[in-house]
């Protein structure tokens, strides 16, 4: 029997997570807590460590982990950059996520939060519940016809774009790597600088690493369309926030949708209603009429979650078992 200690536990975790490992030779503790080097000690008796985005996993808390047996990390998540990897080679830790799942359920929240912040549903609802029925401050644009520029055009970001061509946008792309499946759909490749020129909607679908940090930062701010949509259901650390507020302070930004905060991991999957929330950035973009933000809820379908436990559980049992898994990450990515 495979014992794992998951930490960020929450209740739909369990559900999913417990549905999935019937039959399977695998014993869950769920912890509700962030995984950090205070409760790393959670994990004792433990062979490995089911993680989440917010979970800290730096060269700190592996090794408390590596010391009390710890041999794998098994992440029910796409991005790792919570990961120290070179720390977990060098303790002789495996690490491995799941790079898959549904994409199709976070580009549809793209949707989700463009259509939302573009038509002002989220204000119109608001409006209709207290009998207000005026129309001023509600106008939208058409997106057909529209320039949607997609940074990042891997799974999600080519599943967005099918969904853009459905609704008649042009599509523009950049990525490192471009992919034949974007061309076909009508994309274009541009460079960066067109596409932050032409593009009315602009959605980040890239992985946060050193070269994409901050990658909407001032400069690229002051290239916008004037008035144009930024949407970011990636990593919060793909945008600067700061610039971002003074962009929308200029009218330049249009909107802005967020699913993901670049400093989430103290606010996001938690009740905080009845606290005072110090990070003044994040209150200041609560108070723009023309900022959305959801609590990175982008993978949040049922289908995504079983998919999620399933492939975290076959991961678990390769890694457990020291057999082959498709799913490791390394510092060679
Ligand atoms: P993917 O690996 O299929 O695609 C990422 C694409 O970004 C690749 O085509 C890659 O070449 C490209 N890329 C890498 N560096 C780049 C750069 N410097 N400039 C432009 N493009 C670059 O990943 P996938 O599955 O599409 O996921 C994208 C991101 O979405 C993940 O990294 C993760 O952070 C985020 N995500 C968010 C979720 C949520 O709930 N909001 C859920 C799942 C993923």
């Amino acid at each position: 029997m495979l014992r794992v200690a998951m930490f960020s536990a929450q209740p739909y975790d369990r559900r999913f997570f417990t549905e999935a490992a019937a039959g399977r030779e695998i014993a869950l503790q769920f912890h509700e807590v962030t995984l950090t080097p205070d409760s790393a000690v959670l994990a004792h008796g433990a062979d490995g460590v089911c993680a989440f985005v917010n979970d800290r996993l730096d060269a700190e808390v592996l090794e408390a982990l590596a010391v009390q047996g710890v041999r794998f990390i098994a992440l029910r998540c796409a991005g790792f950059n919570n990961v120290g990897l070179a720390a977990a080679e060098r303790l002789g830790l495996a690490v491995a996520r799941v790079p898959a799942y549904s994409p199709e359920a976070v580009a549809e929240h793209a949707l989700a939060l463009l259509l939302t912040l573009n038509r002002r549903i989220h204000r119109a609802f608001n409006r209709v519940r207290e009998g207000n029925f005026m129309l001023e401050g509600l106008l939208g644009m058409t997106l057909a016809g529209k320039t949607v520029g997609l940074i990042g055009t891997g799974r999600i970001g080519l599943a967005t774009a099918r969904i853009f061509r459905g609704f008649g946008c042009r599509l523009l792309g950049e990525d490192r790597y471009p992919s034949e499946a974007f061309t076909t759909l009508g994309g274009e490749y541009v460079s960066r600088e067109r596409l932050l020129a032409e593009s009315d909607v602009i959605s980040l679908h890239c992985p946060l690493t050193d070269d994409t940090r901050y990658l909407i930062d001032e400069a690229a701010l002051s290239r916008l369309k004037p008035g144009a949509i930024l949407i970011n259901t990636s990593r919060g650390g793909l945008v600067d926030t700061r610039a971002a507020i003074a962009a929308l302070k200029t009218r330049r930004l249009g909107g802005l949708a967020i699913d993901v905060y670049e400093q989430e991991t103290s606010l996001f999957f938690r009740d905080h209603s009845s606290d005072i929330i110090d990070d003044d950035i994040f209150q200041r973009l609560t108070t723009f009429p023309n900022v959305l933000i959801t609590g990175h809820q982008g993978f949040f379908t049922a289908e995504a979650l079983t998919e999620i436990a399933e492939v975290t559980l076959d991961n678990i049992e390769a890694l457990g078992r020291g057999e082959p898994c498709p799913n490791r990450v390394s510092q060679e990515g």
